[in-house]
């Protein structure tokens, strides 16, 4: 594999003896007045369909603050449309299904499809990005089955997500059918992207953390690993992230990965302990960006003492950068970071 020797690569595997190396999950934004610019002039699926524009917003945040790893510019919901449920991305509201799954037989307008032709724009996307950051190590990524499986049942953002939750135990026999083809089709969209030249994969569990824990080892924990272990002899690490991993470490440590994206709520040197032979990424509370750079570095500086073992940690926030966050506080908390040692 290449790019095996970046302190990214190195702490993924828990064997970094170099700086330590800090991504911000949605590095490529709204916060970024150069984003906003390219934003301007296409629309966010135009942007995605792109795959000149997907390298350009994606060097950005790496131009403006070194950071040591790039994600691709997609979405976890592009790959919504090919499937059979048609989605939009309005300008205010968050994404929307056209028409959501709401009963059995709806689930039979989802389909396999060809991900290489259906999906071109984001591996030609890849393919550019390697063009123009031969370098950097390049997450690709997919959203986890339960996470999507909320926005196909749900048809949009909640805070509880209680359709989907009611669906699968309204309807576990099907649900066993959905999951297992979003499984399917998610672990050959990150197999693809892999070929295309991604580094690492991250399946984001953004949702998975409303689940009890019966239904998180049925949904996201058997699911993930039907993912993962499809991947597994690609060589390359793989991430999963969950969004209030605390109910849950113990069962995530039985998912094959090599790395957990652990989010702010928790103390991650008790994530570390828990996830055996993993490494650990995260948590900086994104909401610390908004205060003064002496605060900011303060912050990071703790979480970083406090740490056990560094060798083993990919610094990044506990969940994505938000709109308006001053660009002072990100170069500050780059800078702490790769200073530390
Ligand atoms: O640098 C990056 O990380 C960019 C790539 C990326 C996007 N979405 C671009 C995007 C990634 C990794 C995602 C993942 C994603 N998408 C998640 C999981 C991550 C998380 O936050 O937990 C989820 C739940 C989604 C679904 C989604 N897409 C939502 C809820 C929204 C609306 C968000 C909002 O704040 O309005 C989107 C749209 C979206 N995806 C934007 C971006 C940059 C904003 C679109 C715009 O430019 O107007």
């Amino acid at each position: 594999m290449a790019l095996e020797n970046t302190n990214f690569i190195k702490a993924c595997y828990g064997k970094n003896d170099g700086s330590i190396p800090i991504w911000i999950m949605r590095q490529a934004g709204r916060y970024l007045p150069e984003y906003l610019e390219v934003r301007s002039k296409a629309t966010f699926k135009e942007l995605c369909q792109s795959p000149e524009l997907i390298a350009e917003v994606v060097k950005q945040p790496i131009d403006r603050f070194n950071l040591d790893a790039a994600i691709l510019f997609s979405d976890i919901l592009t790959f919504l449309d090919p499937l059979g449920a048609e989605v939009t991305f309005p300008d205010k509201g968050g994404p929307k299904i056209t028409d959501p799954i709401e009963t059995p037989d709806d689930i039979d307008k989802l389909h396999k499809f060809d991900i290489e032709k259906e999906l071109h724009f984001a591996l030609d996307g890849i393919k550019e990005i390697k063009k123009v950051l031969p370098n950097k190590p390049l997450i690709g990524f997919a959203g986890s089955p339960f996470t999507i499986s909320c926005y196909l049942i749900e048809g949009q953002g909640s805070k509880s997500f209680d359709k989907p939750k009611k669906f699968i135990h309204q309807y576990p026999d099907d649900s066993a059918r959905l999951f297992e083809l979003l499984a399917d089709i998610t672990a050959e969209y990150l197999s693809t992207q892999i070929d295309a030249g991604a580094d690492t994969v991250q399946l984001f569990g953004s949702w998975d953390g409303i689940l009890s824990r019966d239904d998180f080892y049925e949904y996201t924990v058997k699911p993930a690993n039907r993912i993962f272990r499809k991947l597994k002899d690609k060589n390359v690490p793989r991430i999963m992230f969950v969004n209030n991993l605390a109910p849950y470490v113990d069962l995530v440590n039985e998912i094959d990965c090599e790395v957990v994206g652990v989010d702010y709520r928790m103390d991650i040197n008790y994530a570390a302990k828990v996830l055996t032979n993993k490494s650990v990424q995260g948590n900086l509370d994104p909401s610390i960006l908004f205060g003064s750079p002496e605060h900011v570095q303060e912050k990071a500086v703790k979480q970083l003492e406090s740490f056990e073992n560094l060798d083993r940690l990919i610094f990044n926030l506990g969940h994505g950068i938000q709109p308006k966050t001053p660009i002072e506080s990100v170069e500050t908390l780059v800078k702490t970071v790769q200073n530390f040692r």
